[in-house]
């Protein structure tokens, strides 16, 4: 990627020399969560896939070992040097704001674990670019289950070792530019269990995968020493500690550009994640595509989100 280019871009996070650590103890993606995202798209065999921001490809290769053919978009050397080869993956030294991909060229951009890297808007407009007329973004990161024991106290112990840079919720703000945005039709959101099991090494490696965490100095020594004390706490008879997850994915079409004046109104408004709501030209729909029919009508809606709703949806329909 060329400098001019990388201005473009948002600062790409400090992946770093941490390749190795990622490739050897990242989580993956479940399989009914690869599965569900090409649905509908045809032979997964015939399908041309971006990956943007695809780290060591691991999103990339489940989605080649399904058949399609992908182009993994990815700015970090360390990163793309860790990559376990694949037949059907080819790299691309590239942001997600200004691919080197051909206009309407793939049938579905892929995004795991990154999107909130991103700037949302120039990245949605280069992922409208690149898609085929009828193709689909998928956004999906893995999250941590709420409430976790173990999770909670991991979670500290990083935390530690940096305080205040861990991205915590920063996926909410993308979504939100995604729900608005006229560019893509009938946005919804699956969430599938996933879990993780990691011996010691692999513990040390997914903390030090992480962007911000210390790689060197007292702070990295003391973090080494909690996830041992950590991994004494809580891991099982066989040494492996086990991380409870779900994997959430979005889902969005590339609709027709329309007229963006009302959408713009709503897209303007911050709303809680909760709130998931499309403005498809001419009606207000829910995060499953069904038109909003009117108050009392949204059983998934909380009483919040539809009052939030509400707000915002009356003056535009009005
Ligand atoms: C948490 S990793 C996710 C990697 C991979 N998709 C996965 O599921 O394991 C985030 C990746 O986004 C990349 N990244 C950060 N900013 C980017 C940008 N503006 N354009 C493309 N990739 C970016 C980072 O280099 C890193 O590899």
């Amino acid at each position: 990627m060329n400098d001019s280019l990388r201005k473009l871009a948002a600062p790409h996070a400090d992946y770093k020399g941490r390749g190795a650590d990622y490739a050897y103890a990242r989580p993956d993606y479940p399989h009914a969560a690869i599965d569900l995202i090409p649905r509908g798209l045809g032979d997964p065999a015939r399908l041309v896939v971006a990956d943007v921001g695809a780290g060591t490809g691991i999103g990339s290769r489940l989605l080649a070992d399904r058949g399609a053919r992908v182009t993994a978009v990815e700015p970090s050397a360390s990163m793309r040097e860790a990559a376990e080869p694949h037949a059907r993956v080819i790299f691309r030294d590239a942001a997600a704001e200004h691919t080197p991909l051909s206009k309407a060229s793939v049938d579905l951009v892929t995004c795991f674990q990154a999107f909130h890297w991103f700037k949302p808007g120039a990245t949605l407009g280069e992922c409208r670019r690149m898609l085929k007329p009828g193709g689909r973004l998928a956004v999906a990161w893995n999250r941590n289950v709420p409430d976790d024991e173990f999770l909670a106290d991991f979670r500290r112990i990083v935390s530690k070792a940096r305080p205040g840079a861990a991205p915590g919720n920063k996926h909410r703000a993308p979504v939100q530019s995604l729900m608005s945005d006229p560019r893509f039709d009938h946005v919804r959101r699956h969430k599938v269990p996933h879990s993780r099991a990691l011996d010691l090494p692999g513990l040390i490696g997914y903390a030090q995968s992480k962007s911000y965490v210390p790689r060197e100095g007292q702070a990295h020594r003391q973090l080494i020493a909690d996830l041992r004390a950590l991994h004494g706490r809580w891991a099982d008879a066989s040494g492996e500690v086990h991380f409870a997850l779900r994997t959430i994915v979005y889902l969005a079409e590339a609709g027709a550009p329309r007229d963006m004046g009302q959408s713009q109104a709503i897209a303007r408004t911050r709303l809680p994640e909760t709130c998931l709501k499309m403005w498809d030209g001419s009606k207000l729909l829910d995060c499953y595509g069904q038109p909003v029919a009117g108050r009392g009508r949204t059983p998934f809606l909380t009483s919040t989100s539809r009052a939030w709703l509400w707000r915002i949806a009356m003056p535009v329909l009005s």
